[in-house]
């Protein structure tokens, strides 16, 4: 059954840094996925934790952290008939030489922490992490 969701994605610090953000954006509208909030943000360390607190007890999660607040970051909202799923297939595996021919992590990922793109896991995340950036 498909459903009209929303869900959160950012373009990652390595990504913005070479000037992508726009031709990822350009990436989602192709795909059928509208924007329907956008912002540029620098996250403090202390907000990347927050945002990954569920990655806490892993060992890459203080690098994780150091590396979404070493620079600008864009943070949308995607909407799309089951756009959860639609965006993780578009984005492709989380390690850019795992992904397929075509995803955006195999086109412009350099490695499993520079990896261009986050997409929420599941409804009930895309609406944590909606709120983490949007909810005023
Ligand atoms: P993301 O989808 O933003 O969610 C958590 C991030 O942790 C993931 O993308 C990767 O960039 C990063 N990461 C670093 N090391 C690993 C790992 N060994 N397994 C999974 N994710 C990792």
């Amino acid at each position: 059954m498909s459903s009209l969701e929303q869900t959160l994605s950012i373009i990652k610090p390595d990504a913005v840094d070479r000037n992508l953000s726009e031709e990822i954006k350009n990436e989602f509208k192709n795909n059928g996925f509208t924007i329907k909030q956008e912002k540029k943000v620098h996250l403090e360390k202390s907000d990347a934790e927050k945002f990954y607190l569920v990655h806490q007890s892993k060992p890459f999660y203080n690098d994780l952290c150091d590396y979404l607040s070493s620079g600008p970051i864009v943070v949308m909202v995607l909407e799309k008939e089951n756009a959860v799923i639609a965006n993780r297939e578009l984005m492709g595996a989380t390690n850019p030489s795992d992904a397929k021919e075509g995803t955006l992590r195999k086109k412009y990922g350099i490695s499993i922490d520079k990896n261009s793109v986050h997409g929420s896991d599941s409804v009930i995340n895309a609406q944590i992490e909606i709120d983490f950036f949007f909810k005023s």
